[in-house]
């Protein structure tokens, strides 16, 4: 394992200044020890720790790098904004540009409210929804994540249950439990979250059934609730629209964020007219969700994955990467389940309950320069390159050899062992 001193030093500091040392979705408490915390510059598809090390970086920042790091046209619209005016004491024209836009891109919507992440996206997705039904039950698919808010963070510190006492649960995909909880909800479901395809951590990516799709659907026409699409991780991943539409179903509401202004920060609430009137009457705003910078950068970054095969390219380097890797693996004498649309792959070993062997595989990838998850799924992005996937596939080859040899005195990773028994 590769030191870094500047890593190093970096946490020692944190640690006295920032609880935990670091927090969040993006802490490297749960991965292998060597995993740098701290970058010092990105660009294109790779990343740079801070002791200078470079990474093919398969997260893409958990998902806003899109259309590679640091894009120049991306970019060259933020600065030119930033010139005008950014946070001011209103909006800008680019907000109503933007809206346009986002209205025209995606089928169901007939309106957009910009905010800032994912969060605020979900969480005005389910208050618009009980504005405009008057009802108060959620119903949410067990294991999904949907921010960090207290009606839905999966880690329970600091929420008291009546936070939660209007949100039940039901399994993704699962027809049955789904009439399950709406029956049990009565008269009183507001709306059914549900995310796009079953991306949670730790677990196999499954694709919908269209059935259950359609049901969604059926059950929240039949009983005036709201489906919500939750394409804050897939938006504009899957399909230049919401990614529903790939099982024929639309929504009444969607929420967005990560990866539509090329990581600029802001996501976004769309909605069709059978909302509009509940989302008059919500409470929604902040000081930064109206900067200008964001929306300009959204603007351009829509316009290219409108103009530019962004899509069709981060798909075919995907199957590239699915069908060269599983040969390399059973090489070595592992079987991997490869999960997912291609372009946001979940990689998981067979026979590893306790992700020993994905922490060793993730391991020795970033040791030959290659950044890869062993619990989350991944994402690719469009500055990506064949050459990035054979090196990447190259690395698999020496990492695999590597962790052939040291699997029997492989250890599962402690912390991840006492999350996954809370889990
Ligand atoms: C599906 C989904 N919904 C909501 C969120 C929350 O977004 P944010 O972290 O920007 O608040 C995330 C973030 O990972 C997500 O993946």
């Amino acid at each position: 394992m590769s030191a870094k001193p500047n890593d190093l030093a970096l946490r020692e500091r944190a640690v006295k200044v920032i609880p935990n040392g670091m927090f969040g979705h993006e802490a490297t408490h749960l991965l292998p020890a060597s995993f740098p915390q701290f970058f010092s510059k990105a660009k294109g598809a790779y990343i740079w720790d801070v002791d200078g090390n470079r990474y093919l970086d398969m997260m893409c920042a958990y998902g806003p790098n899109l259309l590679g790091y640091g894009d120049e046209r991306v970019d060259a619209a933020a600065t030119r904004q930033l010139a005008l005016g950014d946070t001011m004491t209103g909006p800008g024209a680019v907000l109503v540009e933007l809206s346009e836009t986002l209205v025209s891109m995606v089928s169901h919507a007939d309106w957009a409210m910009v905010c800032k992440n994912g969060t605020d996206a979900t969480t005005m997705a389910m208050t618009v929804a009980r504005a405009q039904t008057g009802k108060r039950r959620i119903l949410v698919a067990d294991g999904a994540y949907h921010g960090a808010a207290p009606w839905c963070t999966p880690m329970p510190g600091g929420i008291v249950p009546e936070e939660r006492a209007f949100i039940s649960k039901y399994a993704w995909n699962d027809i049955s439990s789904l009439e399950a909880a709406v029956a049990e909800a009565g008269d009183d479901l507001a709306a059914i979250f549900a995310s796009p395809f079953k991306h949670d951590a730790f677990q196999d990516q499954t694709l919908p059934d269209p059935a259950y799709a359609r049901l969604a659907r059926e059950l929240c026409d039949a009983t005036g609730a709201k489906l919500i699409v939750d394409d804050v991780r897939a938006g504009f991943r899957l399909v230049r629209d919401c990614s529903w539409e790939l099982v024929g179903v639309r929504p009444d509401l969607s929420s967005w964020g990560k990866s539509f202004a090329n990581g600029h920060p802001i996501s976004a609430l769309l909605g069709s007219d059978s909302c509009r009137v509940g989302a008059e009457a919500i409470y929604a705003t902040g000081s930064f969700w109206f900067s200008a910078v964001p929306m300009a950068a959204a603007i351009e970054t829509l316009r290219i994955l409108r103009e530019s095969d962004y899509l069709e390219h981060m798909v075919a380097l995907g199957t590239k990467l699915r069908e060269g890797l599983e040969p390399v693996a059973a090489r070595h004498g592992f079987s991997l389940r490869q999960t997912g649309p291609v372009q946001m792959p979940q990689i998981l070993f067979d026979e590893d309950p306790d992700f020993r062997i994905g922490f060793a595989w993730a391991e020795a990838m970033l040791e030959r320069g290659v950044y890869v998850h062993p619990w989350h799924n991944m994402f690719l992005n469009a500055a990506m390159t064949e050459a990035d996937i054979d090196l990447l596939l190259e690395a698999a080859d020496g990492a695999l050899a590597h962790v052939r040899k040291s699997v029997a005195a492989l250890q599962p990773h402690p912390l991840l062992m006492l999350m996954l028994g809370a889990h």
